[in-house]
């Protein structure tokens, strides 16, 4: 079989050489189109490709057409809002994820964000610390449980709202579970986000739920920038001088930001959560293994279409 790995942003090499180990060893044959910069690429490269390797990469109806002989696409990574679920399903194409392999580089990247706007980008001005501060994992599933272990390390006091997991598991953390998003946002000078993007989540997190936050607020996004709704962002910005804003990609309204805010924002220039050498070689290589063995013995396990 053939196995494309089609990344637009490149996995670091170890991490193809590993990808390229598991799949030879299976006695399938690695195909590599990385840092692509048309679709056309995309498409010629995955006309005959038996699986697909990709990271944020748009799997969409059109690619699906292209790959006429594709039979599973693994996303190395977690979020798959960039798969198209219904045509992949329509294609008779198993799409998986590979979740938890790169969630503590993302939950590392949260708090080197969070250090540097907090010593106000390293210009040698006095800044403030993060122990004593509170801070609200808004979900908690594998990025969140990472991001309780560091907040604990730096003496941080920590909340959780995740209505999908049992409030239990939160608290054997050492995580205090809040009752409602609202009281999530209201206790905590901190709030991190960690929710995946779909319908639900989209724009969710605007004007009302951000004017909660205590006074020195700062939202740090390393989910999806589709989550927040950007109008109420700006909203909160207007009125409050004292809200900032830290987030993996730049938003739409970056050029506001950069007009009004200066000194108020972080944002990353390209998605940075997940590029880390052994992020890269974790969600690559399970990748691998998941086709390799769908192949051998058919495991669906981490199918998320249906
Ligand atoms: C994920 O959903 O796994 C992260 O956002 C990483 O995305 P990337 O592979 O495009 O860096």
């Amino acid at each position: 079989m053939k196995i494309l790995v089609a990344t637009e942003k490149a996995f670091v090499a170890v991490a193809v050489k590993q990808i390229r180990e598991v799949v030879e060893a299976a006695g399938h044959e690695l195909a590599l189109l990385e840092n692509y910069k048309n679709v056309s690429e995309l498409l010629a490269a995955v006309a005959d490709a038996d699986a697909m390797i990709v990271r944020s990469d748009l799997v969409t109806a059109e690619v699906l057409d292209a790959a006429k002989k594709l039979r599973i696409v693994v996303r190395a990574g977690a979020g798959y809002d960039n798969l198209d679920l219904a045509a992949c399903t329509a294609h008779n194409v198993v799409a998986m994820n590979t979740p938890g392999q790169n969630s503590n580089a993302v939950a590392e990247l949260a708090f080197e964000m969070m250090l540097y706007q907090a010593r106000g980008g390293f210009g040698g001005k006095s800044g403030s610390e993060l122990r004593g501060k509170s801070i609200g994992l808004h979900a908690f599933g594998n990025v969140g449980k990472y991001m309780a272990e560091i907040a604990k390390g730096f003496g941080m006091d920590v909340y959780a709202f995740d209505p999908f997991v049992n409030e239990k598991d939160i608290e054997k953390q050492g995580v205090k579970v809040c009752k409602s998003i609202e009281d999530l946002y209201s206790a905590c000078q901190y709030v991190s986000l960690h929710m995946p993007a779909n319908d639900k989540t989209k724009k969710s997190i605007g004007y009302d739920l951000l004017r909660k936050m205590p006074s020195d607020a700062v939202l740090v996004n390393t989910a999806r920038k589709e989550v927040i709704d950007e109008d109420g962002l700006l909203k909160i910005f207007a009125e409050r001088p004292d809200f900032k804003y830290l987030s993996d990609v730049e938003p739409d309204c970056k050029a506001q930001f950069e007009e009004k805010y200066k000194g108020r924002f972080v944002f990353t220039a390209k998605k940075m959560g997940a590029q880390t050498e052994e992020a890269n070689i974790n969600a690559g290589v399970a990748a691998a293994y998941q086709i390799a063995d769908y192949f051998k013995t058919g495991n669906e396990k981490f199918k998320v279409n249906k």
